[in-house]
């Protein structure tokens, strides 16, 4: 028997199969984003066209048929409304007609679980950093089993900032790799350093840096920009594995595809014998592989379905983990 899951809370319209924690199917299509960045009518728009096509050859890939699916997830967000929903009602359709239950995902918790299950991690702090979340979270058990939020950012996450700065620069997408490119060979300039607590701020850091573009080489700016993001984001997360005493570390999401953040972490994770592990780029983008992982896992340890709605401000650390 197998899981399905559906992703669509941003570009990506993607659909997984999970049997037994196994992906065996990971099929998905991307809307290609242009320089005005993404307006969400639009994604939504294609999402709707591709829906049907990714499900069906998911379902293909994985070599089952429909009658063999127990369960179905989906995306409830956070994530672009008009995206999400379109991913809410595929699954709710589905689930209704080939009547499985119906498992609403939180999508950070599906980036974190996904890799967790990837590098058999007991019980790891999670950096995770994507577009629009920075999060840094850890399993507590109080007041009830749950991903607690120990830092995040106190207003834009890290992948829009080097999104919106490299718009500034007049890079061409995808842009975190693009700045990465530019950063090469780049000197250090001063940056503003904002982390506070375990918590961090990057709106500061992005105003500094596409004002210096005026008088600076974009080399060194984009070079200074990730440079000092990064570092913030690995004193957080030291002040966490100190705080936790917890010896895992992944980092996933858009952002950990970045070569230069899993240096500066796994450099700073060796010093505290820390283990650190970074997803595969494949799961590390948007998947519905995560979201079905999460869906099964939820299935089998007995976890009530919550109503099927979408939440476009959803948090990993309200969902309730049964397993
Ligand atoms: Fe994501």
């Amino acid at each position: 028997m197998a899981v399905l899951g559906i992703e669509s809370s941003a570009h990506t319209f993607g659909v997984g199969i999970i049997e037994n924690g196994k992906i065996i199917a990971n099929r998905k299509r991307m809307y290609k984003i242009g320089k005005t960045g993404m307006i969400p009518v639009k994604v939504a728009e294609f999402h709707s066209k591709n829906a049907r096509s990714v499900i069906e050859s998911a379902i293909a890939e994985a070599g089952i048929s429909i009658a063999d699916i127990e369960a179905i997830g989906y995306t409830k967000g956070p994530g672009l409304g008009p995206c999400l929903r379109v991913g809410q009602l595929s699954a709710k359709t589905l689930a209704v007609s080939i009547g499985v239950p119906l498992f609403p995902v939180n999508h950070g918790l599906g980036h974190i679980e996904v890799t967790r299950q990837a590098f058999h991690m007991h019980d790891p702090i999670a950096l995770y950093v994507s577009g629009g979340n920075s999060q840094i979270l850890a399993l507590d058990e109080q007041p009830f089993r749950h991903y607690k939020v120990y830092g995040e950012t106190l207003d834009i996450g890290v992948g829009n900032m080097l999104d919106n700065f490299a718009r500034a620069a007049g890079l061409n997408p995808a842009w975190g790799s693009t700045v990465a490119k530019v950063a090469l060979g780049g000197s250090y300039i001063q940056m503003p350093y904002t982390v506070k607590g375990m918590d961090f701020a990057f709106a500061g850091i992005l105003t500094h840096a596409t004002k210096a573009l005026s008088y600076t080489g974009v080399s060194d700016v984009a070079y200074s920009l990730q440079e000092t993001s990064f570092a913030m984001l690995c004193e957080a997360v030291e002040r966490a594995i100190m705080l936790t005493g917890k010896k895992e570390l992944l980092t996933c999401g858009g952002v950990a595809q970045s070569a230069r953040l899993k240096e500066m972490l796994s450099l700073m994770a060796m010093e505290h014998a820390v283990r650190f592990v970074a997803a595969p780029d494949e799961l590390n983008a948007d998947n519905g592989a995560m979201i079905a992982l999460v869906a099964e896992k939820m299935l089998y340890s007995g976890a009530r379905p919550e109503a099927p709605i979408i939440n476009q401000r959803s948090r990993p650390d309200s969902a309730v983990v049964t397993w």
